[in-house]
C-alpha cells in the first residue's frame, strides 16, 4: 500500500538497543517519587479514563494556582506537540524554530504535511531571537515552537526575548518547556497563556518528576485555544493509571523541589568537572550538558565502559548530550571519560 509521499522521507524514531549499565542519553531521572511502587488497587481499569482527566488538571491547576480551564493533559507534551500541529499546521504552512532543538518537530511537521524552516543557533549554542523574528518576517510561519531551555542546547531565552517573539508575530507560539523544572518558575510563560491569543506553553512529568514511562504531559494556553485541541484530540488519550499517577506526584512538591535543586547541583559540579577535563561544556538550565570534545567517538569510548550518553553528530561532528546522573553515575561517568579521554 502506497503511504503519503511525506512518509518516505522520514526514519523510525530509533533508541539505541545496546547493553549498558549507566544510561545518561534521555534525560530522565530516577524513580524518586515513588521508590516503593504505587497501590492501583482502587483505580477502575475496566473503565474507560475520565477522557477530559478532570481530576488530574484540576490538581494541576491548583499546583501552578491556575485554572484547569487553561490546562490539558497528554500521553506525553509529545502527543499535545503532535495535536497542537495537526489542528492548527494546514499542508503548505510553515513551522519555525531553531536548528538544533528537539527533532521530534520536524517529524510531526512532515507528517502533517507542513514546511518545517529553522534558524541556526549561534556558536555560543545562544539562540538569536532577533534572527527568529526577521526569519519569520519573511517566511510567514504558522507555528513557531521555541523549546526554553532548548534540547539539545540547554540554553534559555530569557523572558524579555521570549515576550518580544510572542509580541512581534500572528503566528502561533509553541514555547516547549520540557526542561522548565530545572530553570525556575520565575523564567516559565505557563500562567502567562490567559493573556495572549498566540501562546501555548507545553511542559513534562518525564524529566524533573521522574515518570517517562508514564507517559504524561501538559499544557497551557487560552481557553479558546484549550476547546479547539479538545475537539481533535483522541478520547481517552491519558489511560487511568497515569491520570492517577500524576495526581498523587502533584502532591509531592517539596519532594519535586528538593530533587530539582539536588540535580541543579550535580549538574554544576559536574560541567566543572568535564571542563577540567578538556571538553567544551556549554551553559546549560537542564538536567543536561552539551559538549563538544576532541574525540569525535566519544560516545562509543563511553559504551565500551558501560556508559550510554547521545551522539549529535547529525548537528556537527564531536557534539555530545549527557544527561546529569545521580552521585555514582557521575562518578564513574568521570573516571571512564579519564581513561578515554
Ligand atoms: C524538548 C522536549 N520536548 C518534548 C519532549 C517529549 O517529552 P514527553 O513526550 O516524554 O513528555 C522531550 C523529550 O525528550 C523533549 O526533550
Amino acid at each position: 500500500m502506497q503511504n503519503k509521499p511525506a512518509i518516505d522521507t522520514l526514519k523510525p524514531y530509533t533508541v539505541r538497543d545496546v547493553e549498558y549499565t549507566i544510561k545518561l542519553d534521555a534525560n530522565e531521572s530516577p524513580n524518586y517519587l515513588f521508590e516503593n511502587g504505587i497501590d492501583f488497587s482502587t483505580t477502575p481499569f475496566n473503565l474507560y479514563p475520565d477522557t477530559n482527566a478532570s481530576r488530574l488538571r484540576k490538581t494541576l491547576g491548583e499546583y501552578f494556582d491556575m485554572s484547569e480551564e487553561n490546562l490539558m493533559v497528554g500521553s506525553g507534551s509529545s502527543e499535545l506537540i503532535e495535536l497542537i500541529i495537526k489542528t492548527y499546521v494546514a499542508p503548505g504552512e510553515t513551522v519555525l524554530s531553531f536548528d538544533p532543538s528537539f527533532t521530534m518537530y520536524q517529524v510531526y511537521t512532515t507528517i502533517h504535511g507542513g514546511v518545517y524552516k529553522t534558524v541556526p543557533v549561534e556558536e555560543d549554542m545562544s539562540g538569536s531571537i532577533d534572527r527568529l523574528i526577521r526569519e519569520a518576517g519573511q517566511t510567514n510561519p504558522k507555528l513557531i515552537i521555541l523549546c526554553t531551555p532548548n534540547n539539545p542546547t540547554g540554553y534559555q531565552f530569557s523572558r524579555e526575548a521570549v515576550t518580544k517573539l510572542i509580541r512581534s508575530t500572528d503566528a502561533l507560539i509553541l514555547l516547549d518547556e520540557a526542561y522548565m523544572d530545572f530553570a525556575g518558575e520565575g523564567a516559565s510563560f505557563l500562567r502567562e497563556t490567559p493573556f495572549y491569543d498566540n501562546l501555548i506553553v507545553s511542559r513534562t512529568f518525564s524529566k524533573a518528576f521522574g515518570l517517562a514511562g508514564a507517559r504524561l504531559g501538559y499544557i497551557s494556553a487560552g481557553i479558546p485555544i484549550i476547546q479547539t485541541l479538545m475537539k481533535v484530540k483522541t478520547p481517552y488519550n491519558v489511560n487511568a493509571f497515569t491520570q492517577e499517577i500524576g495526581i498523587r506526584a502533584l502532591k509531592k512538591k517539596r519532594t519535586v523541589h528538593a530533587f530539582i535543586d539536588d540535580c541543579i547541583a550535580r549538574r554544576d559540579a559536574l560541567a566543572s568537572t568535564l571542563r577540567d577535563l578538556g571538553l567544551t561544556v556549554y551553559p546549560s538550565r537542564t538536567n543536561f550538558l552539551f559538549v563538544r570534545s576532541e574525540r569525535e567517538d566519544l560516545d562509543e569510548a563511553l559504551l565500551e565502559k558501560g556508559i550510554l550518553i547521545r551522539n549529535f553528530a547529525s548537528y556537527a561532528p564531536g557534539f555530545f548530550r549527557i544527561s546529569v546522573g545521580n552521585q555514582a553515575e557521575n562518578k564513574a561517568l568521570i573516571s571512564a571519560l579519564k581513561e578515554v579521554l
